[in-house]
C-alpha cells in the first residue's frame, strides 16, 4: 500500500473529551456542553479536527456515563439538547466533526426497559435483556468478568432468576439477538446523526454477541476469565453488517469506530477491512496494555515489546485495516507516567518525545484531553478517594485475598482510571500557551507539521534501527520524501550517526542537538528529499 486514503477521518486528529472533567461553563464545577463549546478555538489551535465526546446521556453515572438510562436525554449536569445542538453547529462552523460515545452493549439498570423487565416475565421488554433462571443451587454459568473480577449474573428477586452483565450489575447486557433491540438502537443511532453529528465510537462493540447458549467456561480453560466467551463471537460480524448497513444507507458520511479490546490482528481484519462493511476504525489495547498484569498489578515491559507492538499495528495498513493511535484514553494511566518520566528533569521533555513518536505515526490519530498539558496521574493517598468503580472492585478482590491495603493502593495510584478524569487544571494551560518552549506548543507544532508533510499522512512506515533497544525509530516515505522519526525513550544518551537523514524539520525536543547523540529522551524528525 500505502497510500493516501480519503474518507474525511484517515487523517484526523481526534481529541477525546470526558466531559465531566474537561471545562465547567456554568460554574457548577462540573464540565459540561458550554465549556466545551468555550474550548473550540482552543482545540482549533491544538490543531484537532475531530471531537469525540465520551457518554453525555442521561446517566446514573455508576461508571463515568457508560450506564446509559435514557438514550434520547442529555444529562442534566452536561447541559440540556439545546447546548448539544449549540456544540454540533459551533463546532462544525470551526471545521470540527463531533462522534459521540455510544453504549450499546448494556444499558443503564435504571433504563426503563430493564426496570420492566424486571418487574415480570411477561414484561415486553423481558426479551431485550439476557435473563436465566436456575434450580436456586448455583449461577446460570460460571463466567467471571475480567472488568469486575466478579461473576457476569445478578439476582433479580422479582422474578427468580438472573440477568448477565459483563461489566458491574448497574449495567445489564442487552440481547443482541433480539431485533426489536437492534431496531430500537439503530434508532437511537439515527437520532444523533440526525442532529447533525459525525459518527459514533461504539463502546465495547466486539463484546455484543455471546457464545451460543452461554457455555460454561471449561476445566481446561488457561484464564480464569470467561471474556473469550463474549467477545469476538461469530454473530458480533453480522450485527455490525447490519448496523453498518442500515446506519450509511441513510448516513454515508458517518464514521463508525469501535472499541475492540483484545483483538488479534486477523481479527481486525475481520472488523474494519473495507470489503466486511462493517467497521471503518478499531481500538486496540495492546501496546498499552503491555504492563498490565492480574487484577490490576502493575507487569515489567520494554521498550522492545511497546516498539514492535505499535509497529505491528502500523504495518497492517498493508492489509486494509487502517491504524488508530493513541497512547491515553479515560480508561488508562495518564500518558507521560505511563511511557515517559515524570521526574521533573524529564516531565516536559518526555511528554515531547512520546508526542513525536504518536504524531509521526500513520493512521487516524487520537489524542487524549490533557496529554498535551503532559499532565500526571494524581496522588490518591486512600481507597475512599477513589470515584472509579473498578478500581473498587479491584480493591475489594484483591483484600478478600487478603492482600495488604497499601500494596493494592500502590497499584491502583498508578491504574485507576480516576487519574484520566481528574478535571483539566486549566490555569496550566493559559500558563502553557505563554510560553513557547511548553509541551502545548510543541503539541501545536507537530500537528501542524503532520498536516503540512505529505509523507507522515500518507507515507507507508518502516522500522529502522531495530537493534538499538531503547530507541523508537522509524521512517515515512511518500514519493521522493523520507521522513526520519526518532526518539529515545530513556534517561541515557544513545549514540547513533543520523548524518544521512536530511534535513532537520524544526520538530525537536532539545534546543540544542548533535546529529551524533540523542539526549535523554530526545526526539526528532528528518526529512530527505530524494530525486
Ligand atoms: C469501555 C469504556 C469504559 C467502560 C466500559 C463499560 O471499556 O471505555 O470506560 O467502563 O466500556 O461500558
Ligand atoms: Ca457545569
Amino acid at each position: 500500500m500505502f497510500c493516501k486514503q480519503n474518507r474525511w477521518w484517515d487523517h484526523a486528529i481526534i481529541y477525546e473529551i470526558y466531559t465531566k472533567s474537561f471545562r465547567d461553563g456554568n460554574g457548577d464545577n462540573i464540565g459540561d456542553l458550554t465549556g466545551v463549546i468555550s474550548r473550540l478555538d482552543y482545540l482549533c489551535k491544538l490543531g484537532i479536527d475531530t471531537i469525540w465526546l465520551c457518554p453525555v446521556f442521561l446517566s446514573p453515572f455508576k461508571d463515568g456515563g457508560y450506564d446509559i438510562s435514557d438514550y434520547y436525554k442529555i444529562n442534566p449536569d452536561f447541559g440540556t439538547m439545546d447546548d448539544m445542538e449549540k456544540l454540533i453547529k459551533k463546532a462544525h462552523q470551526k471545521n470540527i466533526k463531533i462522534i459521540l460515545d455510544m453504549v450499546i452493549n448494556h444499558t443503564s439498570n435504571q433504563h426503563p426497559w430493564f426496570l420492566s423487565a424486571c418487574q415480570s416475565k411477561s414484561s415486553p421488554y423481558r426479551d431485550y435483556y439476557i435473563f436465566r433462571e436456575t434450580d436456586g443451587s448455583s449461577l446460570p454459568n460460571n463466567w467471571i468478568s475480567s472488568k469486575t473480577l466478579e461473576p457476569v449474573w445478578t439476582y433479580n428477586p422479582k422474578t427468580n432468576d438472573y440477568y448477565l452483565h459483563i461489566y458491574t450489575k448497574y449495567q445489564p447486557d442487552l440481547n443482541w439477538d433480539n431485533k426489536e433491540v437492534r431496531e430500537e438502537i439503530y434508532k437511537i443511532l439515527k437520532f444523533w446523526l440526525k442532529k447533525g453529528i459525525d459518527g459514533y465510537r461504539f463502546d465495547v462493540i466486539n463484546k455484543i454477541a455471546k457464545a451460543e447458549g452461554l457455555p460454561n467456561l471449561s476445566e481446561e480453560d488457561v484464564s480464569p476469565y470467561a471474556d473469550h466467551l463474549f467477545e469476538n463471537q461469530e454473530m458480533v460480524h453480522e450485527y455490525i453488517k447490519e448496523l453498518n448497513k442500515e446506519i450509511l444507507t441513510d448516513y454515508p458520511e458517518a464514521l463508525l469506530m469501535g472499541q475492540t479490546s483484545g483483538i488479534t490482528t486477523g481479527q481486525a481484519v475481520d472488523y474494519v477491512h473495507p470489503s466486511r462493511n462493517e467497521l471503518h476504525l478499531y481500538l486496540q489495547f495492546e501496546h498499552v496494555d503491555i504492563d498490565k498484569g492480574h487484577e490490576g498489578r502493575h507487569k515489567d515491559w520494554s521498550i522492545k515489546e511497546f516498539k514492535e507492538s505499535v509497529m505491528k499495528w502500523q504495518m497492517m495498513a498493508d492489509k486494509g485495516v487502517w491504524p488508530t493511535v493513541f497512547f491515553g484514553s479515560h480508561d488508562l494511566t495518564r500518558m507521560v507516567e505511563h511511557f515517559g518520566n515524570i521526574h521533573p528533569e524529564y516531565h516536559s521533555i518526555s511528554a515531547k518525545m512520546l508526542a513525536v513518536i504518536q504524531l509521526g505515526l500513520a493512521g487516524t490519530q487520537i489524542i487524549y484531553m490533557g496529554d498535551e498539558l503532559a499532565l500526571k496521574n494524581v496522588e490518591y493517598k486512600s481507597i475512599g478517594e477513589f470515584t472509579d468503580i473498578r478500581s473498587h472492585s479491584i480493591y475489594q478482590a484483591r483484600l478478600k485475598k487478603g492482600e495488604v491495603k497499601e500494596e493494592i493502593l500502590k497499584d491502583l495510584r498508578f491504574i485507576s482510571r480516576d487519574n484520566a478524569r481528574y478535571p483539566i487544571p486549566w490555569e496550566r494551560a493559559e500558563r502553557m500557551s505563554r510560553d513557547n518552549t511548553s509541551v502545548l506548543e510543541f503539541y501545536k507544532r507537530i500537528t501542524e507539521f503532520r498536516k503540512s508533510e505529505p509523507a507522515v499522512l500518507f507515507g507507508s512506515v518502516r522500522p529502522i534501527l531495530d537493534n538499538e533497544k531503547d530507541l523508537f525509530a522509524y521512517q515515512r516515505n511518500y514519493r521522493h520524501i523520507i521522513i526520519t522519526v526518532l526518539a529515545n525513550m530513556t534517561g541515557d544518551i544513545i549514540r547513533i550517526d543520523m548524518t544521512g537523514y536530511g534535513i532537520e524539520t524544526g520538530i525537536c525536543n532539545y534546543e540544542q542537538s548533535s546529529k551524533y547523540e540523542l539526549k535523554p529522551y530526545e526526539a526528532r524528525i528528518y526529512k530527505l528529499e530524494t530525486g
